[in-house]
């Protein structure tokens, strides 16, 4: 069991906005793991292996893409337990993301909204993070699983965005144990439109395609999962679920964040843009 009780750490933390939080929990990550001190954070994992995609998983518990988006912390968020950790969202360039303030509380539910927009380091930063981590040099069986997760830079236009996600895949792959194409973020203009039918085709066949000369390059097959909006109705589900099938996806993420507002009606940010 961790040292540090949440119930400690969360009142001070509630004190600042979300962002600076956020940061300022990343930065003493940061300092900290590898190091005696990450003792204060360390959890054994629980053992309850899954078997999913040809990957097992040491128990279902892990940590989604969006915490770590530059693949900082992946040493001391593996010490607390997960059965993956998943880092990024990464895009081929690094970007500011949307003008601050961008992730609101509302307390009352248990909710956060957050507008973020991909703000990374770029593909270089992260792949030099993640070839740093002690975690990688650990064989899969005495570790969390490691997902990369790739998108699209905001400049791109949407008509290109399977370069960037080609550009990503690329530099990833070898180091990935799985890999996440996030095509349902709400923050990057137009990005959702690639889950419907023409364009989530015309993605995945060149993703597929690109998977396939990187399996032969690397002399290993990574499995990819296709990250969905929670926002789909029944039809484009099952649209999705075809595409992927056609093009041997190896599952989904479900979900990214919401739009809907539903459970947080009235409440103060309510009305913020974001998921
Ligand atoms: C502040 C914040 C940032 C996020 N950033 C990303 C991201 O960069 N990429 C991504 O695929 N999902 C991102 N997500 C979505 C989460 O990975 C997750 O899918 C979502 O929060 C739903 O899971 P939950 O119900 O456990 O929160 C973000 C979520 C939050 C709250």
């Amino acid at each position: 069991m961790s040292l540090l009780p949440y119930a400690l750490a969360r009142p001070f933390l509630f004190g600042l906005d979300p962002e600076t939080a956020h940061e300022l929990t990343m930065a003493s990550l940061a300092r900290t793991q590898g190091t005696p001190l990450s003792l204060a954070y360390f959890s054994a994992p629980v053992k309850d292996p899954v078997e999913l995609a040809g990957l097992t998983f040491p128990n279902r518990v892990g940590l989604a893409a969006g915490l770590d988006k530059n693949a900082r912390c992946i040493d001391g968020l593996a010490a607390m337990g997960f059965g993956f950790v998943e880092v990024g969202t990464v895009t081929p360039l690094a970007q500011p993301g949307n003008p601050k303030p961008r992730m609101f509380r509302i307390t009352e539910a248990q909710a956060l909204i957050n507008r973020l927009g991909f703000n990374n380091d770029g593909l270089d930063a992260f792949l030099a993070n993640v070839q740093r981590a002690r975690f990688c040099h650990k064989k899969v069986g005495d570790r969390a699983l490691l997902g990369l997760n790739i998108g699209k830079n905001a400049a791109t236009p949407i008509g290109n965005a399977v370069d960037d996600y080609l550009i990503c895949l690329d530099g990833v792959y070898p180091h990935a144990d799985y890999v996440t194409v996030n095509i349902s973020s709400p923050n990057t203009q137009n990005l959702r439109a690639l889950q419907s039918d023409e364009a989530l085709d015309a993605l995945l066949g060149r993703i597929a395609e690109r998977r396939e000369a990187l399996a032969s390059k690397h002399g290993k097959r990574v499995p990819i999962f296709v990250k969905i909006a929670p926002d789909l109705d029944d039809a484009q589900i099952e649209v999705i679920a075809a595409t992927l099938k056609r093009h041997a996806m190896d599952g989904v993420v479900a979900t990214n964040t919401t739009l809907s507002r539903d459970a947080v009606k009235g409440m103060r940010h309510a009305e913020e843009a974001g998921g």
